[in-house]
């Protein structure tokens, strides 16, 4: 009887030892993930703002433009899924301004199944910067934490986007 008085508790004490140590191993797994979502993020945006310069056509919060580049649609109220914007950038959009980005785009028929004999005077230009898959991927899951469905920029949005108030960011400041 003494022996199962000490058994029970001891063993739940070995057995919330066993839970504390699983839940904080999950919690460490939590957040190195996302700090690896948060560079993907921030890398995400730089390409969005240095290298591809999709802010050129579709202005720094994604809100779209029209002008240079043509009726650059919004992303902010896009409805295209993330595979589908991945695609968009890979590969523009045929007759239109929107460029693309994959090096191998129209060289087989990997975009919409179209050589660029296919394509013809349709093909898109090429972007200002070919991107690789992960800085595709990177600025989609960018676009999917920050710009789509999120409603209008804020003047903190322009901050963060920027690094540092600019005039672009007077006309949210309240
Ligand atoms: C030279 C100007 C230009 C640049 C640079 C540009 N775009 Fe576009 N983009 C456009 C135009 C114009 C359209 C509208 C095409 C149409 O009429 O269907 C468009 C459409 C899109 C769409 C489709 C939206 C929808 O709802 O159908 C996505 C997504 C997109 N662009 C993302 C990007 C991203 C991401 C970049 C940077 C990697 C980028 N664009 C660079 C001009 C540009």
């Amino acid at each position: 009887m003494g022996v199962a008085f000490v058994r029970g508790p001891l063993r739940a004490i070995l057995t919330a030892g066993v839970f504390v140590s699983a839940f904080s191993g999950m919690a460490a797994a939590q957040t190195a993930s996302s700090a690896e979502d948060a560079r993907a993020i921030e890398f995400g945006k730089e390409i969005y703002k240095t290298k591809a310069r999709c802010q050129f056509c579709h202005k720094w919060d994604g809100s779209g433009d029209q002008g240079y580049g043509g009726n650059a649609l919004s992303l902010r109220v896009t409805q295209l899924t993330p595979d589908q914007v991945a695609t968009t950038v890979k590969c523009g959009r045929p007759a239109t301004e929107m460029p693309y980005h994959d090096k191998f785009a129209y060289t087989d028929k990997r975009c919409y199944g179209m050589t660029a004999a296919d394509a013809g005077d349709s093909k898109p230009q090429i972007g200002n910067e070919f991107l690789q898959a992960r800085e595709i991927d990177a600025v989609v899951a960018y676009l999917f934490a920050r710009v789509v469905g999120k409603g209008p920029a804020t003047y903190e949005d322009c901050l963060d986007f920027w690094g540092k108030d600019t005039q672009q960011c007077e006309p949210m400041k309240k």
